[in-house]
């Protein structure tokens, strides 16, 4: 019988990532989304490519009654949590929203869960936990400090599991921190597809590879860098899917609740990224310099110190995979997911 783990937000851009991974290191990933930000196109398409048909349930995590009947039905062992919402820009017109969905939806997940005896939960948290002032390399003890109700949002919930995780020693969890996520798988069949203009940079740049939108634009070229232009740690996806099974595997012999940075441990300007995006994709692409958009910062990346010595996992994928599978990605599907 195969290992059958939750994966909530399991159609969307990294969650179809990590559901391709379970698949191909032999658990049965159960989805569970409520496609607010996905389709189920993802899902069939890495049921072609793996052969293995994928529980789905479509539902919202707020839903207690829905919750209660997936767990009675799967004998889950672990959840990965990765449902929500993830725009900054989106989350300080709509804090609400945000506060519902990324903080107050991860509760009842934990008490049905507590409920049915599964304790094991991996929680998707994100390096805007730590604000603007963070002196990188960031290590998982820098002070946390959050710019957006997205951020807050996020560790929120940390607080929350953190607080579970005490009260209840048989919790094992592990809170993942990630940079910036960026690629897509290299079979070209599944990656990003953001809705409407793309605010984060490589899926802005893709977009202007493939001819979709005229120019990108370089958000500030007078930053404290080596070329004036924002440096950030991109990691790819694949490399980011790995790391939630290592982290699956860590957690058989854990205890207690650890927090985890991942990313490469190095940074990249955002001419850098639009170099290595033109060597990929064979042409130059058009950019104009503007101002810094507001709330960046000039420069971070992580220390991945502890995921590599606890989680036995490193990033093995440069920026020259991330730009390579990013336009296979993009050129095979300019429009994104579509129905075929
Ligand atoms: P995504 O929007 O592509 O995927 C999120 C999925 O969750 C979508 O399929 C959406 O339909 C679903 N969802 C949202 N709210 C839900 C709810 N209440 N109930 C059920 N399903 C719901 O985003 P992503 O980029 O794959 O991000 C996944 C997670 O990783 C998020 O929690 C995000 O905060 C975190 N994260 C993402 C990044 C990034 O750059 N993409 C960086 C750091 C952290
Ligand atoms: C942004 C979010 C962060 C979130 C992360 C997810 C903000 C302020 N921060 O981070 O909370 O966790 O996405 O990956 O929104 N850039 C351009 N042109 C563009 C887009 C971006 O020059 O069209 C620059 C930015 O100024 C930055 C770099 O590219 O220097 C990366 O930007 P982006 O991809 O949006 O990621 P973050 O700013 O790190």
């Amino acid at each position: 019988m195969t290992r059958k783990v939750l994966l909530t937000g399991g159609c969307g851009y990294i969650g179809s990532h990590i559901c391709m991974e379970l698949i191909k290191q032999g658990f049965t990933p159960v989805i569970l989304d409520n496609l607010c930000n996905s389709s189920t196109i993802p899902l069939r398409r890495i049921e072609q490519l793996t052969g293995q048909p994928i529980p789905f349930i479509e539902g919202d995590i707020r839903n207690e009654a829905t919750l209660e009947r997936l767990f009675s039905e799967h004998a889950i062992e672990a959840t990965i949590h990765l449902a929500g919402l993830k725009s900054v820009a989106e989350s300080v017109a709509k804090p609400i929203s945000y506060y519902q969905n990324n903080f107050a939806g991860t509760l009842p997940l934990c008490e049905v869960m507590q409920r049915h005896g599964v304790k094991r939960f991996i929680y998707s948290s994100s390096a805007t936990v730590y604000g603007l002032t963070a002196q990188s390399p960031i290590r998982e003890d820098a002070p946390t400090a959050p710019a957006s109700p997205y951020g807050q949002s996020k560790l929120m919930a940390e607080i929350a599991l953190r607080d579970i995780a005490h009260a209840d020693p048989q919790w094992k969890i592990a809170i993942l921190r990630y940079f910036n996520p960026v690629g897509a798988h290299a079979s070209g069949q599944i990656g990003e597809h953001p809705n409407g203009v793309p605010n984060n940079l490589m899926p802005y740049v893709s977009q202007v590879a493939t001819g979709r939108r005229p120019f990108i634009q370089v958000f500030g070229s007078d930053y404290p860098t080596p070329d004036g232009t924002g440096v950030r740690d991109y990691l790819h996806v694949c490399d980011l899917a790995d790391a939630h099974l290592c982290a699956l595997r860590w957690l058989d012999g854990a205890q207690g609740i650890r927090t985890f940075n991942l990313g490469t441990g190095r940074g990249y300007s955002v001419l850098e990224i639009i170099d290595a995006y033109e060597k990929a994709c064979g042409h130059p692409l058009p950019r104009q310099f503007l101002d810094r958009r507001p709330g960046d910062v000039a420069s971070y990346h992580a220390d991945p110190g502890l995921a590599v010595d606890e989680l036995r996992w490193r990033a093995t994928r440069d920026i020259e995979d991330m730009c390579r599978d990013a336009w296979n990605w993009q050129s095979h599907n300019p429009n994104g997911y579509v129905e075929s």
